[in-house]
């Protein structure tokens, strides 16, 4: 039987625009979700909207509209939202669905039924951005310990729901399933709290409208946290089609931001016991996107819109950067430039040039054809990373598992410098076969492994191959050898190109042709005359020019001109080079600063020493100058 997988985001506030907070949590829930149907699983991944409530109420009133019409102008920018980033939901929730509001007031008719609704008096206070109900003693400096924000004082009839009777269970529960509660600092967390003692929740309000009454005293609205986690069991069918709901529920994951990990891992398995219902499997609080060290939040006006960065950089760039940035479950710093910097050092140099080159040689080389080989030289390390990839994302370590496919690139890129194709071509070694194979190859079960991460590159990929779109492709499909000798491959656009910001533009205005912008490109890459005098853009590309970073430098004994300089260029090892600088540059002055090396020149030894480069630098008749890049770059950076 086809395995099943129900994995959900929180239904967010159409209180506003959703921003890249929100898009976080989405994308990482699609990425797992697309991961699993790569698997060929039967996939349930739901995501929605939680409409209702005092929130949405007086911001509606605000704005002098009803609160339907305004969650509805919302609710439509949300889901356009997520057909922008490509996001693969079966299906998504409103919370004002009659299919919903129906399944609540059952809810609360089972609750009472078992004993655990009663009503009473609350009195105390009430974080309304937060939606959340306060003891006075939890409050920080009589602030909301959630948001910071004021809080109100509330004393109103209220129904309870006898959450203290289910503290032992869960306790019990969390400790006999330690993957329930994840990652373990959150698990820690919630423990804690549930050791302090339950107290019975307020479930109901009465001094609003905007919500779900009750069926028992439709006086009261049904509190807007007991609405809005009941939307994952109504998505799954409860009550309305039980096949479908024993198929999908207990869901797989829920994927939550951590500020909200105490609704779900306590409040919500604790009506799920009160109504005998299996527990989700697994609650994931991951961390937040920061801004300026802040979390990035509606409230505090800190916030980035995911639209018009898909519009700036393409919504694999910007998948790209929410998915590999921050190790999963931690904080994150949001920048633009990082976001530009993850773009064009892997996507454009490493994952863009591999196929660029790889695609490049076997239309010289080869004839255009996928050649036959006779061994392989990556089969062990392709192997490796599916495993990886599949072992990572089955711990939701999602950053650690895209990285985990960079690897694979960068040992392919390191591959092409190790084996120079061109030279085994120049010297007909039957190796080249092997080689081209083994980079082919590669590229093809990377594009396999991004399919949960990136939308357009698989495809770009697989038909730079001569595959046709990746579309059917399963993981079955990564395992090394798919790729048939004989194909012929279609060379592209490159897939990403380096995004130039406009100060780089207005300092480079002759860029070469693979960093212009589009249009530009487009009449660059026009075949030029080959004349004497000038070299093709191919030949240009056969120089591999990288920023590297002097580690240390000394001086080459017996030699007085020369200096041996070890060089970061990102490799993990870093490379020896033997320069002649010495009457230019004191040895110890050296270390730390980055420069420009032929990566891909011919090794030769040099009074007994092995350089393996050559760094760039202009000299004139009484100077000469390392040529340095302007700001920092990565160890490894491509130069165009
Ligand atoms: N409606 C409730 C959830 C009910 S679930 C039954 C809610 N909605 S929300 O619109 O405020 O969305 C909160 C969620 O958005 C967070 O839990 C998190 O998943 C995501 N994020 C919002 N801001 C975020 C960051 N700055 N960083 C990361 N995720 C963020 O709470």
């Amino acid at each position: 039987m086809t395995e099943r997988f129900t994995i959900t985001t929180p239904i967010y506030y159409p209180n506003d625009r959703l921003h890249i907070g929100h898009a976080y949590t989405t994308v990482a829930a699609d990425a797992i979700a697309r991961f699993h149907r790569l698997r060929g699983e039967d996939v349930f991944f739901v995501t929605g909207t939680d409409e209702h409530g005092q929130k949405i109420e007086d911001r509606a009133g605000k704005v002098g509209k009803t609160p339907i019409a305004y969650v509805d102008e919302i609710v439509s920018d949300i889901r356009e939202l997520w057909q922008t980033l490509g996001i693969s939901n079966d299906d998504f929730i409103r919370t004002t669905e009659p299919r919903h509001e129906r399944v609540v007031q059952e809810v609360f008719r089972r609750l009472e039924a078992k004993g655990d609704l009663y009503l009473s008096q609350y009195e105390g206070w009430y974080c309304t951005p937060c939606e959340s109900f306060w003891v006075e003693g939890k409050l920080v400096d009589g602030n909301c310990p959630t948001c910071g924000g004021p809080v109100a004082r509330l004393n109103e009839e209220s129904y309870f729901f006898r959450l203290s009777r289910y503290a032992e269970p869960l306790l019990q529960h969390i400790e006999s399933n330690p993957e329930f509660i994840q990652p373990v600092s959150r698990r820690n967390e919630m423990i804690q709290f549930i050791r302090q003692g339950l107290e019975d929740l307020s479930v109901s309000r009465t001094s609003f409208r905007w919500g779900i009454p009750l069926p028992q005293d439709p006086r009261h609205i049904a509190y807007v946290w007991v609405d809005a986690l009941t939307n994952y069991i109504t998505a799954c069918g409860y009550l309305q089609d039980p096949e479908r709901f024993s198929r999908y529920w207990p869901a797989d994951v829920h994927l939550v931001g951590k500020e909200i990990v105490r609704f779900h891992a306590v409040i919500w398995p604790a009506l799920l016991l009160s109504l005998d219902l299996p527990l989700p499997k697994v609650v994931y609080g991951h961390g937040w996107l920061l801004l300026g060290e802040q979390k990035m939040s509606k409230s505090k006006g800190n916030v980035i819109d995911p639209r018009q960065l898909v519009r700036r950089y393409g919504r694999d760039a910007v998948r790209y950067y929410l998915l590999r940035e921050v190790p999963f479950g931690a904080d994150g710093n949001y920048t633009e430039d990082a976001l530009i910097l993850r773009t064009n050092v892997d996507l454009a140099n490493d994952l863009g040039n591999l196929l660029s080159r790889t695609t490049a040689m076997i239309e010289r080389f080869t004839g255009g054809v996928i050649p036959s080989p006779a061994s392989s030289s990556l089969r062990g390390q392709a192997e490796e990373t599916v495993r990886r990839v599949e072992e990572r994302l089955a711990r939701l370590q999602v950053s650690d598992a895209v990285a985990a496919v960079f690897e694979l690139v960068k040992r392919a890129n390191k591959f092409i410098e190790e084996e120079a194709p061109w030279q085994l071509h120049r010297s007909g070694d039957p190796r080249l076969a092997d080689v081209l194979y083994d980079l082919a190859e590669s590229l093809r079960i990377t594009a396999v492994l991004l399919k949960p991460f990136l939308l357009e590159a698989p495809n770009a990929i697989y038909r730079q191959l001569g595959l046709g779109d990746a579309e059917g492709a399963r993981l079955a499909d990564a395992a090394w050898g798919g790729l048939a000798s004989g194909t012929k491959v279609e060379r592209g656009e490159p897939i990403f190109p380096r995004i130039e910001t406009e100060r780089e533009a207005e300092e480079t205005p002759a860029a070469p042709a693979s960093a212009a912008p589009a249009k530009a490109k487009a009449e660059a890459t026009a075949p030029t005359p080959v004349d004497a005098g000038t070299i093709t853009i191919d030949e240009f590309q056969r120089l591999d020019l990288r920023v590297g970073t002097i580690l240390e430098a000394s001086r080459v004994k017996g030699a007085d001109r020369l200096l041996e300089l070890k060089v970061d260029l990102g490799e993990g090892e870093p490379r020896t080079v033997v320069s002649g600088i010495a009457e230019y540059y004191e040895p110890q002055a050296l270390a730390g600063t980055q420069i420009v090396l032929v990566a891909n020149l011919q090794p030769a030894k040099i009074r007994g020493v092995v350089s393996h480069g050559m760094i760039l630098a202009g000299k004139t008749a009484d100077t000469l100058q390392i040529v340095s890049p302007r700001q920092p770059l990565p160890a490894g950076t491509k130069i165009k």
